[in-house]
């Protein structure tokens, strides 16, 4: 209990000092605060990609002289979801309210006006700015057509096309899922292999899987026979395991 009581104060102490740095402005000093604040009053995350969830922290600062209770906190959609860690909030102390917002089927700049309001009356809002950004794998959570496909073509086709050096064809082609040693990763680890002509096959033919299908480009991937040949020895040459 102890412990934990030492945790908080340290986390608290550590938000502390991080709302303390902001320098107010002459004119911000004079001013008097407001009874009740959110602070940042703005926030920016930067870019997320679509599907992602957006993430933010904000404080609500109780600059009164006694407790008060946050009595209405809202978002402007309901896509956005704002938890408070807690509703009473003693006096000259503050609760943090984290706001998550569902990005899927949002484009570009977004704003969201979080506001509150507390027990005597007191209104705070602030203001939560970010980009939302093209996510390619986003229909992963769907259903997956082919890597080969339209926009999937041009990071998971067009790259290999024409690399003879195998290491780098590994690199631009299938690191990405396989691992960049090889290792493994999403997909599985592509070492260890003791025949050519049955990686050869997997490789040209897929595994009738959509992530995995067919290279070969008489199977309507990007690889030539050569390509294939050079990348399935050069497999089939490493060691099996990472750092041997
Ligand atoms: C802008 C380049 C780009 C595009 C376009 C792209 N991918 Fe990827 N893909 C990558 C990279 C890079 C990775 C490695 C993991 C990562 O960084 O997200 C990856 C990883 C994957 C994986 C492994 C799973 C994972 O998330 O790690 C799958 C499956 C995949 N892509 C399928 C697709 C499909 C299907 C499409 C088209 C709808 C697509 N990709 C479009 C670059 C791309
Ligand atoms: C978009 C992700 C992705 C890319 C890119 C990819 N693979 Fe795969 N690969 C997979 C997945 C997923 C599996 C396993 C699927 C399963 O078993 O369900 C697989 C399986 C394999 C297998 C069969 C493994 C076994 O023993 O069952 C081989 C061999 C293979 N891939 C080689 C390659 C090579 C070589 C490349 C690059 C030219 C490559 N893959 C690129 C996703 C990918």
């Amino acid at each position: 209990m102890a412990k934990t009581l030492a945790t908080l104060c340290v986390v608290a102490c550590v938000l502390l000092a991080c709302v303390e740095q902001t320098v107010p402005t002459q004119a911000q000093a004079n001013k008097p605060l407001p009874l009740l604040h959110i602070q940042p009053e703005i926030y920016q995350l930067g870019d997320i990609k679509e599907g992602e969830t957006a993430v933010a922290t904000f404080l609500v600062r109780n600059n009164h002289s006694q407790p008060i209770e946050l009595v209405d906190i809202q978002a402007s959609c309901g896509c956005t979801v704002v938890k408070p860690e807690s509703f009473v909030i003693m006096p000259n102390d503050f609760t943090q309210l984290q706001v998550t917002v569902d990005t899927i089927a949002k484009q570009s700049n977004i704003r969201k006006t979080i506001s509150v309001k507390d027990s005597l009356g007191n209104e705070a809002s602030a203001l939560l700015i970010f980009n939302v950004v093209e996510n390619p794998h986003l229909s992963l959570n769907r259903k997956i057509k082919g890597i080969f496909d339209g926009k999937c073509a041009s990071c998971h086709f067009k790259p290999l096309v024409g690399v003879q050096e195998p290491s780098k064809l590994y690199e631009v082609g299938c690191a990405m899922c396989h691992g960049t040693h090889a290792e493994g990763g999403y997909a599985p680890k592509l070492r260890g292999y003791a025949s050519l002509p049955a990686l050869e096959s997997m490789i040209s033919h897929g595994i009738g899987k959509p992530q995995m299908p067919g290279f070969a480009k008489k199977n309507g991937g990007p690889l030539t026979p050569k390509q294939i040949t050079a990348l399935s020895k050069w497999l089939v040459s490493l060691p099996e395991s990472v750092g041997k």
